[in-house]
């Protein structure tokens, strides 16, 4: 019988899928992507820092995962949200509420397995409310155009949480299958799944980069892997069907291992750049600012975010009110700020952040 995407496909079948997935041209992209992670895990152990980058990149990756479900803000919204997230716009908001769910997820599975449990935390920081395995029927994915139903996921909560289960075994049984391949075979099972009413895309991106940290293949959730995805989107979304409608796993594969590669290497690249500029501030800091006004911990708090403002000089302990403002005004005088007046409030801009960050 031919598949029907207007049907709940509640016959998903379990993982592994029953076919050869070690084929030469996966091998061999296994290989590149690896060599590609291990490069980013390496430079993100530089660090000395790690808030320093981990704030910013996964707002990178927040933006772009947001994107695909077609929540855009402009990266001077996220900035300024940054500072000020009540005055923020719906959008921007729901950006940094995917950060959030980021970092929830990151520190949840320092202490348990991925799950369930932790895949509906993530929803429901997404969504700002609290998420639940789908109950009732309904639940389709349209071509947003068109409205022609693409796919229809499994329906029913029992069947629905049956494949979760089995799901969950998969993700932590011992077999010989490569990590970033089984990191390509979850991610397609859980946007099959389809678990919840809204945020499954979001949700499913997030699992992949936790996934590589439960596997110790990263540190930090820093991997930048939607820029990859919302860039190939609609590949992605035929990739995805392939694998329901006619088996085709080993594209899949190979495009998930790609999108490893070269986010891992853009990642790579943006981390060295930001470390970079930030040695770079760090010795014209000491050789110009008075010796009472240099430290280390103030070239770190305006590299922390890319707008900077005296609160964050106060609450980090460099100092106080009135001195702050003379300190980001020595900053500004050596052009690492840029000073610039928002409403009734002074911030002050890191350019090189934002310029690297923009790129
Ligand atoms: N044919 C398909 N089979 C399985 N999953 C699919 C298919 N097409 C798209 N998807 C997944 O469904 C996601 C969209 O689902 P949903 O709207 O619940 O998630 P979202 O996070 O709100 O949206 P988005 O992923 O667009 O940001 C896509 O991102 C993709 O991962
Ligand atoms: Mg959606």
């Amino acid at each position: 019988m031919p598949f029907n995407r207007a049907k709940p496909y509640n016959d998903l079948p379990p993982l592994p899928p029953k076919m050869e997935l070690e084929t030469k041209a996966i091998l061999k992209a296994t290989v590149g992507a690896h060599r590609s992670l291990a490069e980013l895990k390496g430079v993100s152990e530089l660090i000395p820092n790690p808030e320093l980058m981990v704030n910013s990149i996964p707002l990178q990756e927040a933006k772009a995962s947001s994107e695909i479900e077609n929540i855009v803000t402009t990266q001077d919204n996220l900035f300024k949200a940054e500072l000020n997230e009540k005055g923020a716009d719906p959008q921007t908001k729901e950006v940094l509420r995917y950060r959030h769910a980021l970092w929830t997820g990151f520190e949840a599975i320092k202490s348990k397995p991925l799950s369930l449990n932790i895949f509906t935390e993530i929803c429901s920081t997404i969504k700002d409310m609290d998420m639940k395995v789908r109950r009732i029927p309904g639940t389709a994915i349209k071509n947003l155009g068109t409205g022609e139903v693409l796919y229809t996921p499994p329906e029913g909560e029992k069947v629905i949480l049956g494949h979760l289960s089995s799901l969950e075994r998969f993700i932590h049984e011992e077999e010989n299958l490569d990590p970033l391949v089984k990191m390509a075979l979850v991610h397609y099972q859980f946007e099959a799944i389809h678990p919840f009413s809204d945020g499954n895309g979001r949700t499913g991106r997030i699992i992949n980069i936790l996934y590589l940290v439960e596997k110790g293949l990263l540190d930090l959730p820093v991997l930048y892997l939607s820029r990859y995805i919302v860039r190939n989107k609609s590949k992605y979304y035929s990739l995805l069907s392939g694998v329901t409608q006619r088996g085709e796993w080993e594209e899949w594969v190979l495009y998930m291992l790609d999108a490893v590669k070269d986010t891992s290497h853009w990642t790579t690249q943006k981390i060295r750049e930001i470390k970079d500029a930030f040695d770079k501030a760090g010795v014209l800091c000491q050789g110009k600012l008075p010796k009472s006004v240099y430290s280390i911990e103030l070239v770190e708090s305006i590299f922390k975010q890319p707008y900077c403002r005296i609160d964050i000089l106060v609450k980090s302990g460099i100092a106080k009110r009135e001195t702050a403002s003379k300190y980001l005004q020595m900053l500004a005088k050596l052009g690492l700020l840029k000073p610039k007046k928002i409403g009734r409030e002074k911030l002050y801009l890191n350019q090189g952040l934002i310029k690297i960050l923009s790129n």
